[in-house]
């Protein structure tokens, strides 16, 4: 009888992951994987608005949720260097996760937060980083970033279960919100439509990461029960955004004019690290990024 009750209840009973920014380019990726296994709760602005943290504490509470996915923030890393704005900036990138750790910790839930490799700055002696690294930012998006991860990372001294998950350079298809930004290959096959020559980077070398991908790597992090704590999840193979657009036009077999250039000859208001590559020392890799690349553009 009670075995009977255990197993029914095993059995029956669906988990409930509940994700903020579920609309988001990897947001909806999240979704989308995880909702054919487990009772998913997908929350984006026309929810709530996550900064409501009164009204955000309310419903996380009322909804009891195993596993936290933290897929919103602020992502505009020129405009972040404008006052107020990086005033928004900290408040989703540093505020929201200091917020929902707390809450994860009071419910005893899993959390998982995404960073960006922009809490770091390398050098030509130090282009990789590790996990355990200490984070050195030089634009105000990834000092924002950074405080985040400060807030996670304490909460995990107090017992938090959760991945701090670090990734770059985000591509795949365009999330269900509709603010959601064209991916960076989508801009160049767009651009190259218009124009006579392309001009880009040929500097910030870093990792490219498709959303389905991390997606499908966030999920077995949680379901292999891989210890807690800090991980880099990014497709393999370091490279440029001019190697990035080379292997583009190469895959469309298009003929393309590019004008390669260094990052301090393009006007943008935020500097950018010129090595930030993140190396994966803890978990299985991700496939190589033109692997990726090439099933994103067959689809
Ligand atoms: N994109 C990259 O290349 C990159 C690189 C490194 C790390 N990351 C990190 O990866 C994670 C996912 O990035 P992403 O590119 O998928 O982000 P994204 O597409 O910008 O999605 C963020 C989501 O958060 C929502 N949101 C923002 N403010 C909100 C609010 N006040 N209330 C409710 N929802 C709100 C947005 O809604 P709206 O669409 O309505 O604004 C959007 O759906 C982030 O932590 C990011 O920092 C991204």
């Amino acid at each position: 009888m009670i075995v009977n009750f255990l197993f029914s209840h095993y059995t029956y009973r669906r988990m409930t992951i509940l994700i903020l920014g579920a609309q988001g380019n990897l947001g909806t990726q999240l979704a989308k994987l995880l909702a054919a296994e487990y009772n998913v709760v997908a929350w984006d602005r026309d929810d709530l608005d996550v900064l409501d943290f009164k009204l955000l504490a309310a419903k996380i509470k009322e909804l009891s949720p195993e596993l936290v996915i933290n897929a919103a923030a602020y992502n505009n890393v020129d405009k972040c260097e404008d006052k107020t704005e990086y005033e928004m900036a900290l408040k989703l990138n540093r505020d929201l996760p200091a917020k929902l750790a707390d809450l994860c910790l009071a419910l005893g839930a899993v959390l998982i937060h995404y960073s960006s490799d922009y809490v770091f700055n390398g050098t030509p002696e130090k282009m990789e980083f590790l996990e355990d690294d200490t984070p050195n930012p030089i634009n105000k998006y990834g000092e924002s970033k950074f405080l985040g991860e400060r807030e996670v990372l304490r909460r995990f001294e107090e017992g938090l279960s959760g991945y701090l998950i670090r990734t770059s350079k985000l591509f795949g298809p365009r999330g269900t919100s509709p603010q959601a930004k064209p991916s960076f290959f989508d801009i160049m096959l767009d651009l190259a439509q218009n124009k006579k020559e392309l001009i880009v980077v040929n500097e910030e070398l870093s990792c490219f990461t498709y959303t389905p991908d991390l997606a499908e790597a966030s999920k077995r992090l949680w379901e292999l029960e891989v210890p807690f704590g800090t991980y880099h999840l990014v497709n393999e193979g370091a490279c440029t955004w001019h190697d990035g657009v080379q292997e583009l036009f190469r895959l469309k077999k298009m003929k393309v004019v590019m004008r390669a250039v260094r990052s301090e000859n393009l006007a943008r208001a935020a500097r950018r690290p010129k090595f930030s590559v993140l190396k994966n020392t803890k978990v299985r890799k991700l496939r190589p990024w033109k692997l990726a690349l090439k099933e994103y553009l067959e689809n």
